[in-house]
């Protein structure tokens, strides 16, 4: 088992995604997910974790890609600088 502490660069710009009210998303903190933005598992040989994100409302998001943002699930812009 690996605790690589990197995060794969699943992609250098964000996921839009239309978001449901009251639905919950399972975001991919390790970048390894073949269904990004979204976890589907393949973080079982990482350290990590996948970071739910509770929609409060319906409407577009961007979830990071890089997964290097500081507002995790969401893009902050961090990828511009990767
Ligand atoms: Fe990346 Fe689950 S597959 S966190
Ligand atoms: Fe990661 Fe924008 S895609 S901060």
């Amino acid at each position: 088992m690996s605790t690589d502490p990197q995060p794969v660069i699943a992609q250098k710009s964000p996921y839009a995604v239309d978001v449901e009210a009251g639905k919950d998303y399972w975001w991919c903190a390790c970048g390894r997910s073949r269904s990004q933005p979204f976890c589907d598992g393949s973080h079982k040989v990482t350290s990590f974790t996948p970071v739910k994100f509770s929609a409060t409302k319906t409407e577009r998001v961007w979830f990071c890609g890089c997964k290097h943002s500081a507002h995790k699930p969401l893009c902050d812009g961090t990828h511009k600088t990767l």
